[in-house]
């Protein structure tokens, strides 16, 4: 059914496959403009071939492990074979490691968080660039510890290793991005593995921001290099359907209950005993999510077909390009270094992040993030703010046209280099009119965002393009 041919990756292909990738939005200006996602770190849109294969599917769809009829045995079958596709796109050891279906990401590392079953004295060395998924899960039960990040954001290698030394063999976990979501910055899990093992200590890698854009190898378990633990999300890879990832050791989840515990978990229960079920089946509690990982698993076997290195090869170019258009604009301050993937982020002299993003969407129909990206250490740190010194009463309010933050955009294999340009035509008409939009906008609480002050804002609709 699909049509693209083993080891190619041709951008102009692969943007027509985007669903919606044509869709035009309304905006101030008297005419439709096609829409430009620069929000790819939040969601990624789906692929049509996806689309069709899952449209097949449904007709054959019916609850799993549980029903004796054709379709349930058939959808049974698809939705185990799913955890097997996805192990396998990121090469984990399937002999030592389960894969587990969950929501997203952040329910994969809620859950682990859980199923450690750490104690008190253990420690988990998390750090300072971590998205809030992989830092408040931790600090629920246990002590952590950040490493920190140099002036550029990041990761400071020499600090991850002196508190691993340091609070050796407390120790249990260290736990990483593999990409950024503020900075894009790419932490090296590799050697990060190889660091962790030597202090006895295990990685967790979220991978959620990393998985669209690189190639991920875990390693067979026997190499100190391996990763023991991943977590990612489909809605980042192209399968926006409900289903995320983690993997680790079966021995982890094979210890004590699962957190969530109901139908499916088990394999006898009395009124005064459970027997918990095999695995993945014990930690996927209720029926689950069949369409999701079906739709993530043909997502996988689409972008398996295609070159990642050719993938990630053309997003590097569109990212430096996009970085040196961005850099050349007057009053610019820009955050990060390279290497990083596609996830840039700046702030402009004299306009708040969240006033600019309003007016990239109502002038340019243009779609990037602003603010914190739910990572607000890290974006302090960037910021250089003292947290002691902020007001928390604009963080309960949460009024951004009083919070610090940044501008983001952030690039997926889709995106070109014309749609760059048309934001940099933005950014610089929006200069260019010294302040005159500031006076056009008004900050809308209701609305929870800047809107235009002599006009409705914009009408939320699905519109027949
Ligand atoms: N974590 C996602 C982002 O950075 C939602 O936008």
């Amino acid at each position: 059914m699909f049509l693209i041919k083993d080891k190619e990756f041709e951008p102009a292909r692969f943007r027509r496959d985007i669903v919606g990738i044509k869709h035009k939005v309304p905006t101030l200006r008297k005419k439709r403009l096609q829409y430009i996602n620069f929000d790819n770190a939040a969601s990624t849109p789906a692929l049509h071939p996806v689309l069709h294969e899952i449209n097949d599917f449904l007709g054959w769809y019916s609850g799993v492990h549980r029903g004796t009829g054709y379709k349930s045995l058939l959808s049974s079958q698809v939705y185990d074979n799913c955890h097997e596709i996805a192990g396998k796109f990121v090469k984990a050891d399937m002999d030592n490691d389960t894969v587990i279906m969950l929501k997203n990401t952040t329910e994969a590392i809620n859950k682990l968080s859980y199923r450690l079953a750490l104690t008190t004295g253990d420690i988990v060395i998390s750090t300072v660039m971590e998205h809030h998924s992989n830092d408040l899960p931790w600090r629920r039960h246990k002590r952590v510890e950040y490493a920190g990040v140099n002036q550029q954001g990041q990761l400071n290698l020499l600090d991850v290793e002196a508190k691993l030394r340091h609070n050796y063999p407390k120790v249990k976990l260290l736990t990483v991005c593999g990409a950024s979501n503020v900075t894009g910055h790419l932490n090296p899990i590799h050697d990060l593995a190889e660091m962790a093992h030597e202090y006895q200590a295990k990685i967790l890698v979220d991978a959620a921001q990393l998985i669209p854009h690189q190639p991920i190898d875990m390693k067979p378990a026997a190499n100190p290099r391996h990763i023991d633990y991943l977590a990612f999300s489909g809605h980042k890879l192209y399968a926006p359907f409900g289903s995320g990832v983690l993997i680790g050791p079966k021995s982890t989840f094979l210890k004590g209950a699962p957190e969530y515990t109901g139908g499916g978990t088990v394999s006898m229960v009395t009124s005064k005993d459970i027997y918990w079920g095999g695995l993945p089946d014990r930690e996927e509690a209720g029926s689950p999510n069949v369409i999701g990982a079906f739709a993530l698993a043909q997502t996988i076997k689409y972008l398996q077909k295609l070159d990642m290195q050719k993938l990630a090869q053309y997003e590097d170019d569109l990212t430096h390009y996009a970085w040196n258009e961005i850099l050349k604009l007057p009053g610019v301050k820009m955050y990060g270094a390279f290497p990083r993937v596609g996830v840039i982020t700046f702030n402009l002299a004299g306009i708040g992040h969240s006033l600019l993003g309003s007016i990239l969407c109502y002038e340019s129909g243009i779609g990037v993030r602003t603010g914190c990206f739910c990572a607000q250490p890290y974006v302090r740190k960037l910021l250089e703010i003292d947290e002691n010194q902020e007001k928390v009463s604009a963080y309960l309010e949460q009024n951004p046209a009083q919070l610090p933050g940044m501008v983001r955009i952030s690039l997926a294999a889709y995106n070109t280099k014309s749609e760059i340009d048309r934001l940099m035509n933005s950014l610089k008409t929006i200069i260019a009119s010294k302040g005159q939009y500031k006076r056009n906008y008004r900050f809308s609480e209701s609305h929870g965002h800047y809107v235009p002050k002599c006009s409705q804002p914009l009408k939320l609709q699905p519109v027949h393009n």
